[in-house]
């Protein structure tokens, strides 16, 4: 094998981390210091969050983004660890008002110290995520990040509008997913350029690729919620019906189902109903909703890898097309 074929071979998962391994352990130490309050419960239920097995996905890409762009500061370990802040954050909040009590194959924070607590300290992790911010020194960064959270904000209540709802169209939910999910990867994608000053064609390259990322991402996301085992997902399957979230599997098999089907699963969604899930896991399977899904999120990838043609060739370029196709394989 030539240099340059090894170069463009694709990558796993492990050896995608193991490229940015020295990278994500300054991004780690920041994760610590950073977690430190006097407040023991604060930090008691931080590290179990933060020590709980994520994938850490985001900074990694955080990373890969500032290294394909030849950065050559250190400003990216501290980016990187307000982008998985802002994540964890906002998973925090998420599991109360998703009502969820199992993530990263442990109980949720919300289902050991109650819905109160991981509010107030998801309000902390995000908050030190704004200090943290200050510390990078940059009003650009300070820019892209203050949007991204404003966009995640406004995602969220977006998809409570929806919740129960089963007229939500496919428009609206891309809108939501776009918006909770894809903006924190554009902009984990976007830092890199940003860090290293490179012009404005290859910053929006590498946002696009962020966003058609996410996208793809939060769409595998939602078809596992009908597929997946709880175990190897280490979140329940069927939250999202429980909660009565339209999310894609559910509107294209509410497009095209027959009448009966459509008239249960309009129910199942407006009363938001977990006992109802081995019923309309047959739905989404007969009306092959998944694979829909499926393809969406394959088309999402495809233009996310195009997006990053720009960038030089190299083991971070390959890297980034390989979190793409991780992220639309993937089983957790
Ligand atoms: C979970 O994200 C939240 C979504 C946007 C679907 P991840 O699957 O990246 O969560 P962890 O950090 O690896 O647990
Ligand atoms: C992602 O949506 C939530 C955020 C972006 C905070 P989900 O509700 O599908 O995430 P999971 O499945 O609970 O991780
Ligand atoms: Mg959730
Ligand atoms: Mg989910």
């Amino acid at each position: 094998m030539s240099a340059l074929d090894k170069l463009i071979q694709p990558m796993q998962l492990n050896d995608i981390q193991a490229l940015v391994a020295a990278d994500m352990e300054g991004v780690n130490a920041h994760i610590r210091a950073q977690l430190h309050s006097d407040v023991a419960l604060i930090e008691q239920m931080g590290e179990y969050i933060v020590n709980s097995g994520g994938k850490r996905l985001r900074p990694v890409l955080a990373i890969l983004s500032a290294r394909a762009c030849q950065y050559e500061g250190v400003k990216h370990h501290l980016t990187a660890a307000i982008i998985e802040f802002i994540h964890t954050a906002t998973l925090l909040h998420d599991d109360v008002v998703d009502a969820s009590n199992l993530r990263r194959g442990k109980e949720t924070a919300n289902s050991i110290w109650g819905n109160e607590a991981s509010v107030l300290v998801g309000d902390f992790i995000f908050s030190r995520s704004f200090e943290m911010m200050v510390q990078v020194g940059d009003m650009r960064v300070m820019e892209v990040l203050a949007t991204a959270s404003n966009t995640i904000a406004e995602g969220e209540v977006l998809q409570l509008l929806n919740c129960n709802e089963p007229d939500t169209t496919e428009q609206q939910y891309m809108e939501v997913i776009r918006c909770k999910t894809a903006k924190l990867f554009e902009a984990a994608a976007r830092l890199g350029p940003v860090l290293a000053n490179r012009p404005a064609d290859i910053e929006e390259a590498m946002a696009t690729y962020g966003m058609h990322l996410g996208t793809a991402f939060q769409l595998i996301d939602d078809m596992l919620d009908y597929r997946a085992d709880s175990e190897t997902m280490g979140k329940n399957v069927g939250d999202d019906l429980d909660e009565g979230k339209p999310t894609l599997p559910i509107i294209y098999a509410l497009n095209n189902g027959n009448a009966a089907q459509v008239k249960e699963l309009r129910e199942v969604i407006k009363n938001g109903d977990r006992t109802k899930l081995q019923q309309v896991m047959e739905i989404i399977l007969d009306t092959k909703a998944l694979d829909y899904v499926q393809q969406t999120a394959f088309r999402e990838a495809e233009i996310a890898k195009q997006s990053i043609t720009c960038l030089p060739e190299g083991e971070y370029k390959t890297a980034l097309s390989s979190l793409v196709e991780f992220s639309v394989s993937r089983i957790y």
